[in-house]
Formats: structure tokens, C-alpha cells, sequence
């Protein structure tokens, strides 16, 4: 019926434009359309696979872009600190530039990216710069914007006054050629990162992010601190970022949606510090502490390192009430953990960082383990082995209503009209209503996942605490294991997961979405307005 209806159309206009001997534009192209569906029957007919998606009866999935893991050459990088251009210990001050500049991410190739640079002489690099200050410090970027597009630059998991946030609420950005001034103080000590929030599938896939570390004033004693800033890219094979993938999410039949579309751009390259596959050079018996953040598009890290386990210390804002060893850590894009490794290696020997296969939803293939890193420890073990720090901080429990206050409900939207997309509420960004709250109050959260994989939930401003997951099929509900402070949270498949927020900051439109950059520039964005 539908496709007679828009043949009937075509010729129609082809008919009027030689009767009347002017040309006719033609009609965009109709949007590929998923076949109605109510339920899962609706779709048995259309062959295996076929499921009820968000009112369509779709197939997924096409695979991920296979991954190329190259041998270690060199050594990683550390990311390059940002000059305090301020003496005044309590005052860092700083410029910073965006731009498009050529980073070496494949050895022997320049891959053109967008980049974050102290000046436009300095050269570039990917992450960029990082900020690292003391808690309390007040920090003043003095940002010009020389790309040809807008961009902002949010500070992301940092407490700050509304106007500081770069968020696009109801800002166009900073235009291109524009300057602006970042003006805020870093108060709560914990591993931050920056990035845009304008295009953000596009401008952070192609290198505009880097860390931002807060740092205590009494850190825990231990051999060595690293940054970690985990990324994937997607490189074309003129070792180029290829573009985002445009239109609708499905292909051309209506059935299939692609991988992108549907989960999320995944690379064909794991950057650590910018770099695939980096040595990371250790010392037998010693602790190390690693910050470690996911910039990732989409991209699920799930951490494991042979004979080693991460004692996790912090989570996205902060210590944790007290440690929690795991052999694995699981990293979706937006989350930090800071983790105390002990060097159990034999000197001498090479160990691989590896990412072990996550799936996060409609049966992902699994590619085995790749590898992110190689651990290369040297000959000589420490002569006295350091005892592991334990750190714990005392946390105020905030306690769960019995109904939450807010509810957000993460949907897949595939049949409205030309767009395919991820909603909040039954809405797309920006056709959005914001939710409403008052500052200074407490309230408990619930976000139901009606999807059928993980979207990591971002809200900006207040960090919250994670109290429970329930599955929405009925089960057991879950108690969060740790007592720790969030600003990014994984909800699983078909799970509603509850958190207690207080707003403790500042007033303003605050912004909440999924931190699948796909996903919430299609749609799964919305806002919050904390009045004051
Ligand atoms: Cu990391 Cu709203 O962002
Ligand atoms: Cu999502």
C-alpha cells in the first residue's frame, strides 16, 4: 500500500512538470519506514530476526567495524599539561584553542581531527591538553573557537554555575572565530574530562576532548599516577575519520538498522592517550593509581589484565566510602574510575590491558579480547614491595523515597516521520519539555529502560548516588555495591534504575541524556530547570 501510494505520487509530479514544461523539484525521498508493530506477533511474518523495536519491527544488527590492534611501538604519552599563565597559586588561568589539525594516530600517517591546543603553534595532539589543578583552585579558560562550525566546551561532571556549563540549552555555542571566557572553581577533587556539546558524535569522534584532573590536597602514597583517556575512532583506509553516517539509522528496505545508527558509532582503532596500543612501562611491586575516563562515541570498555585486579578507589566525582577490588572494570562513555593497580608481573615480562567483549544489547558479536595496552615491566622489581593505600571517605547515604520524584523513560522512537530516533520522555531533543526541580531539595530518580541494550545516563551538575536496579520484567531488585558519588550511570536492557540527587549547586537548565553520542544527537537529550 505504501509504496503504490508514494509511485503514485512521483508520477503524479513527473506528469504536471512536462504539462506545464517546467521543471519540477523533485520530493525528498521518502525515509525508509520500519514495518508497524504493536507486539512481538506483529513481526513473525517478516522472517528471523525480526523484532518490535519502538513501534517497528526491525533487524539488527550489522557488525561493528572489526578492530586493528597494531604491535607496541612506543611509549605512552602522557597528556600535556596546560600552562598556568597565573602565579597566584588559587588562580589558574589559561588559553586554550579548538581547531582542525593533523595528529599522528596511525605512526607514519596524518590523520586530519579537530583539536584542543594551548595556541595554534603548539602541536597537536589528541588528547588535548590537561588541566590539572588543586581542589578549590579557580580556573579561567580564555577559549577561541577556530573552527568553521560552533562548538562549546562542558566541563563534564564538574559543579559549576549554569552559564559555565557549555551546554546548548539555549545557547547557539561559541561561533566560529568566537572567543569566549570560562570562569568557575574547581571545588571537588576527582578526574574530570571536557568536550563539546554542539555535534558531539562528530566533534568529539574527531579529537576535541581531554582530561581534567582535580587533585586532593593529601593524595594517597603510591609509585605513580597515570591518566588513562580511552578512545576509539573510526579510520577509513587513507587513515582518515570517516564521516558520521547521515540519514536515517535504517537501510534502504526499512528493516535493517545499521550498526551506527542503532548502537553508536564503535572504531577500528583503541586509543589510549592517543595512542593504539602503547607500551605502558612498570615496575614489579609497586602501586599505581590510574585515573581512567571513556571518551569514547559508544564504545563499552571493559577492562582486564591477567594476573592483575583494579582496586577501585573513585568513581566519577571522588573517593568511594571504601574500596572494592574487581578483576574487571566496566567503563561506558562519560564514566571515570580511579583504581589502584599492584604490579603483581614478573620483571621482565609484557602483559596486555585488554578490553574484553561487552554486550550491551541485541546480541553484539563478541571479537575476543583486544588489546588497549601492553604493561612492559622492567628487569629490576622494586626492592621493597609498596604497601597497597586503603581509601575510604565518609559519605552521607541520601535515602530513596518510596515513589521516585522524576521519572525518565529511555525509549527507541523509529517511526516518526523522518527522523529515527532515541527519546526521553517520549521526546526528541530539542522538541523538549524540561523537567522541573528546586534547588537545595533532594530527590529520588528513576530511569527506565525500555530499550532492549545499556544507555549510559549523563546528568549535568549534581552528581547523584546510585541506590538500586530492578529488572522491569519483575526479578530480584539489586542494591548499588558501592556507596560513591555519579555523574554517568550504565541502566541496563529492560532495567529501571534509581538514584537520590541533591541540588546542591547551582540553579539553571541543567541537561540529562544518554552519553551515546549517537544517541543523544538523536534525540536522547532533555533538561532539567533547578529554580532557584
Ligand atoms: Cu559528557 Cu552532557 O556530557
Ligand atoms: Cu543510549
Amino acid at each position: 500500500m505504501y509504496v503504490t501510494l508514494t509511485r503514485f505520487a512521483v508520477t503524479l509530479t513527473v506528469t504536471l512538470g512536462f504539462l506545464t514544461g517546467c521543471p519540477t523539484p523533485t520530493p525528498p525521498p521518502d525515509p525508509p519506514r520500519a514495518i508497524a508493530c504493536e507486539e512481538e506477533e506483529d513481526c513473525a511474518d517478516l522472517g528471523p530476526g525480526h523484532m518490535c523495536m519502538g513501534g517497528g519491527c526491525m533487524v539488527m544488527i550489522i557488525d561493528a567495524p572489526a578492530v586493528e590492534v597494531p604491535a607496541s611501538s612506543d611509549s605512552a604519552l602522557d597528556p600535556q599539561p596546560l600552562d598556568d599563565l597565573d602565579p597566584d597559586p588559587a588562580v589558574f588561568e589559561a588559553n586554550l584553542v579548538a581547531l582542525v589539525d593533523t595528529v599522528e594516530l596511525v605512526p607514519g600517517t596524518a590523520t586530519e581531527a579537530f583539536v584542543y591546543k594551548q595556541d595554534g603553534a603548539a602541536p597537536a595532539r589528541i588528547p588535548g591538553p590537561l588541566i590539572d589543578v588543586e581542589a578549590g583552585t579557580r580556573v579561567l579558560i580564555h577559549f577561541t573557537n577556530l573552527l568553521d562550525e560552533p562548538t562549546t566546551i562542558h566541563w563534564h561532571g564538574l559543579v559549576l554555575p549554569n552559564e559555565m556549563d557549555g551546554a546548548p540549552d539555549d545557547v547557539a555555542g561559541i561561533a566560529a572565530g568566537a572567543s569566549f571566557d570560562f570562569d568557575f572553581v574547581a571545588a571537588e577533587p576527582s578526574l574530570y574530562w571536557f568536550h563539546p556539546h554542539i555535534r558531539g558524535d562528530v566533534q568529539i569522534e574527531r579529537g576535541l576532548y581531554g582530561a581534567f584532573r582535580v587533585r586532593e590536597a593529601s593524595p594517597p602514597a603510591v609509585d605513580s599516577e597515570r591518566i588513562f583517556v580511552l578512545d576509539d575512532v573510526l579510520l577509513d583506509d587513507a587513515r582518515q575519520v570517516e564521516p558520521r553516517a547521515e540519514g536515517p539509522a535504517m537501510t534502504p528496505d526499512g528493516q535493517f538498522m545499521t550498526f551506527e545508527g542503532m548502537m553508536g558509532r564503535q572504531g577500528n582503532r583503541l586509543l589510549l592517550n592517543g595512542k593504539s596500543n602503547p607500551f605502558v612501562d612498570v615496575v614489579a611491586g609497586t602501586v599505581e593509581r590510574w585515573r581512567i575516563v571513556n571518551v569514547a562515541n559508544s564504545r563499552f570498555f571493559r577492562l582486564a589484565i591477567p594476573g592483575h585486579s583494579f582496586v577501585i578507589i573513585g568513581t566519577d566525582v571522588g573517593f568511594a566510602s571504601a574500596p572494592d577490588e574487581r578483576d574487571e572494570l566496566l567503563l561506558a562513555p562519560g564514566e571515570r574510575y580511579d583504581v589502584l593497580v599492584r604490579m603483581d608481573g614478573d620483571p621482565s615480562s609484557e602483559v596486555a590491558l585488554v578490553t574484553k567483549h561487552h554486550n550491551r544489547g541485541h546480541d553484539m558479536a563478541d571479537p575476543g579480547d583486544l588489546v588497549v595496552a601492553t604493561l612492559r615491566y622492567d628487569a629490576a622489581p622494586a626492592p621493597v614491595p609498596t604497601p597497597l593505600p586503603v581509601v575510604t571517605r565518609d559519605i552521607e547515604r541520601l535515602v530513596a523515597s518510596a515513589e521516585p520524584d522524576q521519572i525518565v523513560r529511555m525509549d527507541e522512537d523509529l517511526l516518526r516521520g523522518a527522523r529515527v530516533g532515541f527519546s526521553l520522555n517520549d521526546e526528541l531533543w530539542p522538541d523538549v519539555t524540561p523537567l522541573s526541580a528546586a534547588l537545595g531539595d533532594e530527590e529520588t530518580w528513576d530511569i527506565v529502560n525500555e530499550t532492549h541494550m545499556d544507555h549510559p545516563f549523563h546528568l549535568h551538575g549534581f552528581p547523584f548516588q546510585v541506590v538500586e536496579r530492578a529488572p522491569l520484567e519483575g526479578g530480584d531488585t539489586v542494591a548499588e555495591p558501592m556507596l560513591a558519588w555519579k555523574d554517568t550511570v550504565i541502566v541496563g536492557p529492560r532495567q529501571r534504575l534509581r538514584f537520590v540527587v541533591r541540588y546542591d549547586g547551582f540553579p539553571g537548565m541543567w541537561m540529562l541524556h544518554c552519553h551515546i553520542l549517537e544517541h543523544a544527537e538523536r534525540g536522547m537529550m532533555t533538561m532539567i530547570d533547578v529554580a532557584d
